[in-house]
C-alpha cells in the first residue's frame, strides 16, 4: 500500500467465501437436472479498505483500477459496480484485494467464491445488511461474464457450509450420516467451463434421444446418491460416482489426464472416482472410507502426476 493510502485508510472490512466440488451432476444441472455440491475449504477473503482516489483491485491476477480490468474479469468490474451503484456509492474510494486459495479454472468454483467473498465485503464496508437472494443476483452477473449460461450451483455452494442438493435454483441442505472422505487432485490442465458447456449444448442439441437418455441417467444417479447419502451407504455412493464419471465420457467432457487419475484412484482402492466441475482438465475427486486410504490415495495420485492433492473429510 502507498504511504498516501496508508495514511487516508479509515477502516477496512473483509468478505469471505470457499471452493465447492460437485459431487454428482454437473453440466445435467444445467438443463434442469438435480446435483450435489459440497463446500471445499480453499479460502477467499476480498479485504476493502478506503484510499484517497478511485477503485483499485489487487489480485494474483491482476493490480489496477477497476475500470482497466482485463476482459477475463469483467464479470467481477460488472458485480462490483452494480453493487456500488445499489449501495448508492459508484464513485468510492476504495482497493479491493483478493486473496484467494483457489486455483482457477480447476472446476472448484474460484469465480464464484470471489464474487460472493467481494459482495459480502463491500456491504459490510458499508455497514449494509446483505440477504441471500441480493447477494445471489450481484453475483450472478459475475458468473454470466464467466460461464455464459450458469446453473447457479458454484453460486449456491460457495454461500452454503453444508452440502447441498441443487435444483434449478432451488436449494436443499444434505443430511451427512457417516463421515466423507475425500481426495481431490488437480490434474494440472485448465478447464474452461463455458466452452465445454457449449460443447455439450451442441452435442444435446444434435441428439434428441441422447440428451434424454444421458439426462435420465444423470438425474437416477443424483437420487441415488442422495439416498446413499442419508443411509451412509458409501460404498454404494462410490458406485455412483463412478457411473456419474462414465456418463460425463459419454458427453465428452472427461480427457485423458483426468481418466487416468480416475483409475489410478481406483485401483488404488478409492471407493469411487469422477471429475469434477466443468472437465476438460481441472480436478477429480475420490471417495474412500478412511483416513488412512484418503492419505493413501492421495500419494499414489501425486506420483500418477497429480499437480496438487487435497484430502478432506465431512463429518455427519
Ligand atoms: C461448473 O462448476 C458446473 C457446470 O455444471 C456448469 C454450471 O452448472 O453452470 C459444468
Amino acid at each position: 500500500m502507498w504511504l498516501e493510502d496508508f495514511l487516508a485508510s479509515k477502516r477496512n472490512t473483509s468478505g469471505f467465501s470457499h471452493s465447492k466440488i460437485i459431487l454428482t451432476g454437473e453440466h445435467a444441472v444445467v438443463y434442469g437436472n438435480p446435483a450435489i455440491a459440497l463446500p471445499f475449504p480453499l479460502k477467499v477473503e476480498a479485504v476493502i479498505e478506503e484510499v484517497t482516489s478511485g477503485i483499485i483491485v489487487e489480485s494474483t491476477f491482476y493490480t489496477g483500477p477497476l475500470e482497466q480490468i482485463p476482459t477475463k474479469l469483467e464479470g467481477i468490474r460488472a458485480c462490483i459496480q452494480q453493487v456500488l451503484i445499489a449501495l448508492k456509492r459508484p464513485c468510492d474510494k476504495l482497493k479491493i484485494t483478493i486473496h484467494s486459495q483457489i486455483p482457477i479454472g480447476k472446476g472448484l468454483g474460484s469465480s464464484a467464491a470471489i464474487a460472493v467473498a467481494i459482495v459480502r465485503g463491500l456491504f459490510s464496508f458499508f455497514e449494509t445488511k446483505l440477504d441471500d437472494k441480493t447477494l445471489s443476483a450481484f453475483v450472478h452477473t459475475a458468473e454470466v461474464y464467466a460461464h455464459g449460461s450458469p446453473s447457479g450451483i458454484d453460486m449456491a455452494t460457495a454461500m452454503s457450509d453444508t452440502p447441498i442438493w441443487f435444483q434449478n435454483g432451488d436449494i436443499v441442505r444434505l443430511e451427512v450420516t457417516s463421515p466423507l472422505h475425500f481426495v481431490i487432485a488437480d490434474s494440472g490442465r485448465i478447464g474452461n467451463t463455458q466452452k465445454s458447456v457449449s460443447r455439450v449444448r451442441a452435442l444435446y442439441s444434435n441428439d434428441e434421444v441422447l440428451k434424454a437418455d444421458s439426462l435420465r441417467r444423470m438425474k437416477v444417479i443424483a437420487f441415488a446418491a442422495k439416498s446413499a447419502m442419508a443411509k451412509g451407504d458409501i460404498q454404494k455412493l462410490g458406485k455412483l460416482l463412478n457411473e456419474n464419471h462414465s456418463e460425463l465420457i459419454q458427453i465428452g467432457v472427461s480427457e485423458d489426464g483426468l481418466n487416468h487419475l480416475v483409475n489410478t484412484a481406483r485401483s488404488a482402492g478409492a471407493l469411487g472416482a469422477k471429475l469434477t466441475g466443468g472437465g476438460d482438465g481441472g480436478c477429480m475427486l475420490a471417495l474412500t472410507d478412511s483416513k488412512e486410504k484418503m492419505e493413501e490415495i492421495s500419494s499414489t495420485l501425486t506420483s500418477a502426476g497429480a499437480q496438487q492433492t487435497w484430502c478432506f473429510t465431512i463429518e455427519p
